[in-house]
C-alpha cells in the first residue's frame, strides 16, 4: 500500500475523511499527538488500526467525538460531574471513561464494557471527523512500544506502507497524549494517565482526584491494571533510558563520572553551559518537556544513542505526565541522587 501525505487544506481534509467513511486507516494531527483513525463503528477499520500498530487487542481505543453534546449518543450513561468537566476542558486533551453502548463494538474497547471519550482541539482534526460523520477512534500513531508521534514525518517513518495516508497538521502543540480519567463515584475521578490536564486543574471542579497507583509505580504481579495500557512497556526509543533525579550541578557530576561510549544525557534547557558530556536538551520547565520530549527520544534513536541518562523533570502539574512517559520508558529504573 502506498501511504499518501495529505496536507491540511479543505482538499485533503475531505480526502481523509472520504477515506474513513470507506473504512481506511489515516494518521490524523491532534493537539496532543498524531493519532491512527479510522470509523470507531466499524469493526473491520478498527481491527485495521490494531494490525498497523501491532497492539494487543486487549487494549482498548479513544473514541473522538466532533462535540461532547454527542456522548450520549455511544454512551449508557453520563455523570453530571463529566458535564462538569466537559465545560471547561471539551475540546481539549481530556478522555473520560464511561460505560459505552453498543454503538461502539466491542473491538474498539478491547473487550471492555467502558470507552474512553475525547473531544480534540485541533481544527483538523475536528473537520475531518465533522466530514466523515462518524465517530473516529484513534490511539497514538506510532507502531506499538515507541515514542508516540509529534509530526506527520514521525508517522509517516512508523507507518508507510501500512495505512491509506497521513494527513499533515503541523507539530503537535502539547506533544503528550490526553489525560485519561475515570469516575470512582459522583465526586471522585481517578487519573489513569496523566496529560495536560493536570490533577490540579481538575480539582477545580471535582471535589477530589486521585492519582492511580499505577502511573508511578510498576503494577505487582498479578496486579489487576485500572487501564489496560499500564501493562505494556511504552515510549521507548531503542536506547536503554535511564531517569535521574537530582539538580542540575549534581546531575552535571554524575554525568562526569558516567559518561562514554553510545552514552548520552537528555538535560534541562539552560544546563548546557558547561555540561561535560555529550547531551541534549528537551526544554526548561514542563510545558516545554512535554512539547519536546517525544521527539528527543526518536532523535536519540537518530543519533544512535545506546545509552540516555534523563534528568527527571518535576513531578507536579504537566510535569507528571513528562515523569510518568520517562519512568514507563526507562521500565520505572530511577536513580536518585
Ligand atoms: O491524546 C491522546 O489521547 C491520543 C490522541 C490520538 O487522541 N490518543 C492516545 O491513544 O494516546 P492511545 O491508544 O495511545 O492511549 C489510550 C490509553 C491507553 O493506555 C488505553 O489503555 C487507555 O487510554 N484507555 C482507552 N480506553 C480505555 C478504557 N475504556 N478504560 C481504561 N483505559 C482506557
Ligand atoms: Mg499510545
Amino acid at each position: 500500500m502506498d501511504t499518501i501525505l495529505l496536507d491540511s487544506s479543505g482538499n485533503g481534509l475531505q480526502r481523509a475523511a472520504e477515506l474513513i467513511r470507506n473504512g481506511s486507516v489515516v494518521g490524523i494531527p491532534t493537539e496532543t499527538v498524531y493519532g491512527l483513525g479510522a470509523d470507531a463503528c466499524n469493526e473491520a477499520a478498527v481491527r485495521a488500526i490494531f494490525a498497523a500498530k501491532g497492539r494487543p487487542a486487549d487494549n482498548p481505543l479513544i473514541v473522538h467525538l466532533p462535540d461532547f453534546s454527542q456522548v450520549t449518543r455511544y454512551t449508557e450513561s453520563v455523570p453530571e460531574l463529566a458535564y462538569r468537566l466537559a465545560e471547561r476542558f471539551c475540546p481539549g486533551p481530556l478522555t473520560m471513561v464511561l460505560p459505552k453502548n453498543s454503538r461502539i463494538p466491542y473491538v474498539t474497547s478491547g473487550g471492555l464494557d467502558t470507552v474512553g471519550i475525547r473531544v480534540p482541539s485541533h481544527p483538523a482534526m475536528h473537520r475531518i471527523i465533522e466530514l466523515s460523520g462518524t465517530v473516529i477512534a484513534a490511539p497514538s500513531a506510532n507502531r506499538s512500544g515507541y515514542p508516540s508521534p509529534t509530526s506527520a514525518e514521525h508517522v509517516m517513518r512508523d507507518m508507510n506502507g501500512k495505512i491509506a495516508a497521513v494527513v499533515d497538521g503541523g507539530q503537535s502543540e502539547l506533544g503528550v497524549e490526553s489525560t485519561v480519567i475515570s469516575f470512582d463515584n459522583d465526586s471522585t475521578v481517578r487519573i489513569l494517565r496523566p496529560g495536560c490536564v493536570t490533577r490540579e486543574m481538575l480539582l477545580d471542579i471535582c471535589p477530589e482526584v486521585i492519582i492511580d497507583r499505577a502511573i508511578l509505580n510498576e503494577l505487582a504481579e498479578g496486579e489487576k491494571a485500572a487501564s489496560p495500557g499500564m501493562k505494556y512497556k511504552h515510549y521507548s526509543p531503542k536506547a536503554d533510558i535511564i531517569m535521574v533525579e537530582a539538580s542540575a550541578v549534581a546531575f552535571a557530576g554524575f554525568a562526569a563520572e558516567h559518561g562514554g561510549d553510545g552514552i548520552y544525557f537528555l538535560i534541562f534547557s539552560g544546563d548546557e553551559g558547561n555540561f561535560p558530556c555529550r547531551c541534549l536538551t528537551y526544554g526548561k520547565d514542563s510545558t516545554e518537556q512535554a512539547h519536546l520530549l517525544f521527539e528527543r527520544l526518536r532523535e536519540l534513536d537518530d543519533i544512535g544513542a545506546e545509552r540516555v541518562y534523563v534528568r527527571a523533570p518535576e513531578k507536579d502539574g504537566v510535569g507528571l505526565a513528562v515523569y510518568n512517559r520517562l519512568i514507563r520508558a526507562a521500565g520505572f529504573e530511577v536513580i536518585r541522587i
